[in-house]
Formats: structure tokens, sequence, C-alpha cells
């Protein structure tokens, strides 16, 4: 286990000598990860520091106003809405592959800008040792921001976190008085909601899909899943009140994993499942029947694309 009271100076230290008198810009996620990262940058070189969220319209309910709470006492922070810009250029792609594409163009083209904004020489990431293992090993590019480095024509990467687990940066996070909801909060997906949508990204879906995610996340703290979730999945036959609706079909899972690499699908009582069910079905006109989905990873994913 990491020391806290240690590591923290000895990382802000050690991020003040390599940046020096330069500018630096951090992407923030809203996960703990970067969030961290961030938070110990600021410590080190104060408003040199542009912490960059990029709100693409992909993300948590309450997300947006957590992050510009917790993140209050920087300065330079920059909240970017590039919502329309994200579906606009997601237009109706259905491929699952081309959406991350998209998604991933489009965010390096606006962290482009606000690096270019910010005068930066360096980026601070929050890769932690994991990430580190798994993108040596080829596993798969697991940055929520891939491609940054590479594209972005930086001086030098500055990663602060790199030796810790999660747990460890939890607990920095702790230390740093970060928002217990930013320290505690299950892993989100770089390319966010637009993994728990099936084809075409539509506003009504991502209202179906972040109200519905908001509610299984909720309902579900205490069995502390892995990861909860929501996904829309098609459309099927429902009757509200006098009239049959061709509505979404939600599906709700929650896994247990240690890295999530596999998972098993958890078993929830019924009395959970129907208040789930009741308050997906009740959030939108449009919510025809809840589902839940019992598939262990393997042979299903724990996303939906
Ligand atoms: P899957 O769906 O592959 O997910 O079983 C395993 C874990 O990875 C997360 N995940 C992603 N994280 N960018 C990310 O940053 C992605 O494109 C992505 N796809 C999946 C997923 O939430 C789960 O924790």
């Amino acid at each position: 286990m990491v020391d806290t009271d240690t590591f923290v100076p000895d990382a802000v230290a050690e991020i003040g000598d390599e940046i020096g008198d330069a500018n630096a810009v951090i992407a923030l996620s809203g996960g703990v990860d970067s969030s961290v990262a961030a938070a110990l940058a600021y410590e080190a070189i104060g408003d040199r520091l542009t912490p960059v969220y990029v709100d693409t319209g992909l993300m948590r309910k309450g997300e947006t106003d957590q992050i510009r709470e917790t993140f209050d006492y920087m300065d330079s922070l920059r909240i970017v809405d590039a919502k329309d810009r994200f579906l606009e250029a997601l237009g109706g792609t259905t491929d699952p592959e081309e959406k991350r594409e998209i998604i991933g163009e489009q965010f390096i083209r606006e962290f482009e800008r606000e690096a270019k904004d910010a005068d930066a020489d360096y980026l601070v990431q929050g890769t932690i040792y994991p990430d580190r293992i798994e993108s040596e090993g080829g596993i798969k590019s697991h940055h929520n921001v891939g491609g940054l480095p590479e594209i972005v024509d930086f001086e030098g990467i500055v990663e602060p976190v790199r030796d810790l687990y999660k747990d460890e940066v939890r607990e920095v996070a702790r230390h740093l008085g970060l928002d217990e909801l930013v320290a505690e909060r299950m892993p989100f997906p770089g390319p966010g909601l637009a993994v728990r949508i099936i084809g075409e990204i539509t506003e009504e879906k991502l209202e179906v899909a972040r109200e519905a995610n908001h509610v299984v996340e909720e309902e579900l703290e205490e069995y502390e899943p892995w990861q909860a979730l929501a996904a829309v999945i098609g459309k099927a036959t429902g009757v509200k009140g006098d009239n049959r609706v061709h509505g979404w079909v939600v599906s709700v899972r929650s896994v247990e994993s240690r890295d999530g690499m596999t998972a098993r699908a958890q078993e929830i009582d019924w009395d959970t499942l129907q208040r789930i069910q009741s308050r997906i079905t009740g959030s939108h006109e449009n919510v025809a029947r809840v589902v839940y989905d019992v598939t262990h990873k393997p042979p299903a994913t724990i996303e939906y694309e």
C-alpha cells in the first residue's frame, strides 16, 4: 500500500522538477486517476496547469457539475461544452468501432485546441500501473484520451500516478480531500454512454441512458459492484396508459470483477430489480421495458459495444 504522507509531497516535488517554468495541460475525464493527477500537478505548478474537461454530452448524470465543484479551486479549469459537436460528428453512425473512432478524433480536436490556447509544453496524464502493463503487453490501448501524446506535439509527458494501483489512487484521492464521489465512483469508459447505446446515438437515447445509469448506480450501490450500468439496446412494444408504444428496451447489468478482464454477473434480489424497472420505465415516456443481463464475461463483454 502507498504511504500517502510521503507519496504526495514526493510526487508534487517531482512534477515541479519535470515541468520547471513551463505550462502543462491535463484532460480531466471525471475519473479518479486523472482527478488525482490533476490535483497533484496543480499543487506543483498552480495555474500554469490548465485542466481541460471536455463535456462530450456522453457523460453520466451530474458529472460535469461534479467536476465544476470539485475543481472549482483551480482558476485555470476549462470546461468545454462540446455536446453539439460530438452529436453532429456521430451523425447516424451505427458501427461500434466507427463510433469509438469518431469520439476519439473529436476529443483530440477539442483537446488540441485547448492545449494550444494554454501554450502547454507538457501533458500530464493519469496513467496508472495496470494501464502501463496492459499497453506494454499489447492487450488493449487503454487510455481514455488515446493517442494524445502522439498527435499533439508535447515536450514531455508527466505521469504522477504511473506506479500506483487503482485502490492506491483512491487512497491518495481521499488524502487530498477530493470529493468522496470522485474517489469512489465506479469505472466509466472513455467513450462514455456511447458504448451503452446500440446503434445510432440520438438525444433521446442519451436521455434514457443517462437517467437509467443514474438509477442503476443509486439502486445497486449496496451490492458494491465493479460496474453497474444500463444500456439502450433496441425497441420493443409496450403499453403505457391506454396506448401501445414502440419504445426503448433498457438492459441493466451489474458485475463483479477484479480487473475488468473477466466478470461475473451479480445476483440481485427481485424487489431491487422491480424498483429499478419501475424507476426506469417511469423515467421516460418512450421506455417500454427493462431486462436484467445475467451473462458473465466471457462470453459477453461488460459494455454493450
Ligand atoms: P469490456 O466491455 O471490454 O470492458 O468487457 C472492460 C472494461 O473496460 C472498460 N471499457 C473502456 N474503457 N475506453 C475505456 O476507457 C473504452 O473504449 C472502453 N471500453 C470498455 C469497461 O467500462 C470495463 O470496465
